[in-house]
């Protein structure tokens, strides 16, 4: 479904961003993606997968425009690095919530934007936010709620400015999944499950089958929008 198509995932080396790199792999599509940490994993699923492994920290604002430009023009961009900081709010690291609207919401702002500038008609841009962006029913996540909840506005806005060019962006927003951030096996494992209609962690890869849906031919008529897939997490 993606021959010829040029894709760059920021934050590719595990979990959900590992899967949408898979995926669109798999799919014939020549991918980018980036690491930070993870030089090991991304070297292996460079391997594995034909793709280019780049090491980018998405708190670097400049660092994350260069790569964007560097890796166009792009057909498609998927932003998924993302993080969490939990704990009491009146405790936290100030400089440590900093980096995580830095990588959050800083990164997928302009990314999109540096991506836009040379995204050919028929571009698409999704970014990985989160059911929490619509409901946080735990204390201790403020920031990231905060956080998934400005890539709403950021696609709201988007939307309007690169609709006329024929170019789309969307979020989706994932209930728990199944990755190091949030294993199915974890300790907030039953508490998540009580929340859910269907009780159980997605997979990665269910998060790519709608990234792959929404940035593929039948999806351009979707922008500005949400797609929550979270087993009624957030119903
Ligand atoms: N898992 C869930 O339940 C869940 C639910 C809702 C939303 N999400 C969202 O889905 C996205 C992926 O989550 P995940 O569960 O797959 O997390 P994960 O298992 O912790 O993997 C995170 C990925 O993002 C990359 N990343 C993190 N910080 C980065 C940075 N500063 N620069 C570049 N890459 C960075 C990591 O790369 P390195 O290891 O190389 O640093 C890794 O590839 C996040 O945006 C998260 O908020 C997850």
């Amino acid at each position: 479904m993606f021959q010829g198509k040029s894709v760059l995932v920021l934050g590719g080396s595990r979990g959900i961003g590992a899967a949408i790199v898979r995926r669109f792999a798999k799919d014939g599509a020549a991918v980018t993606f980036t690491y930070a940490g993870s030089r090991e994993a991304a070297e292996r699923l460079a391997d594995e997968t034909g793709s280019k492994a780049v090491r980018t920290d998405s708190a670097d604002r400049d660092a994350v425009i260069a790569t964007v430009r560097e890796s166009g023009p792009l057909d498609v961009l998927v932003v998924n690095s993302g993080f969490a900081v939990f704990g009491d709010a009146l405790e936290q690291d100030p400089d440590e919530i900093d980096r995580l609207f830095r990588v959050n919401v800083h990164a997928p702002y302009h990314a999109s934007v540096e991506a836009a500038r040379r995204m050919p008609e028929g571009g698409r841009i999704i970014v990985i936010g989160s059911v929490n962006g619509d409901r946080m029913p735990v204390p201790g996540m403020a920031s990231y709620a905060l956080s998934k909840s400005a890539l709403q506005g950021l696609a709201r806005g988007l939307a309007r400015d690169f609709g006329p060019r024929g170019i789309t962006i969307n979020i989706v927003q994932p209930g728990p999944i199944d990755t190091d951030a949030n294993p199915a096996d974890g300790p907030m494992r039953e508490l998540m499950h009580s929340f859910m209609a269907i009780k159980r962690h997605g997979r990665p890869e269910e998060v790519a089958g709608m990234v792959a849906w929404l940035a593929g031919p039948e999806a351009g008529f979707v922008t500005g929008a949400m797609h929550t897939i979270d087993g009624a997490f957030g119903a």
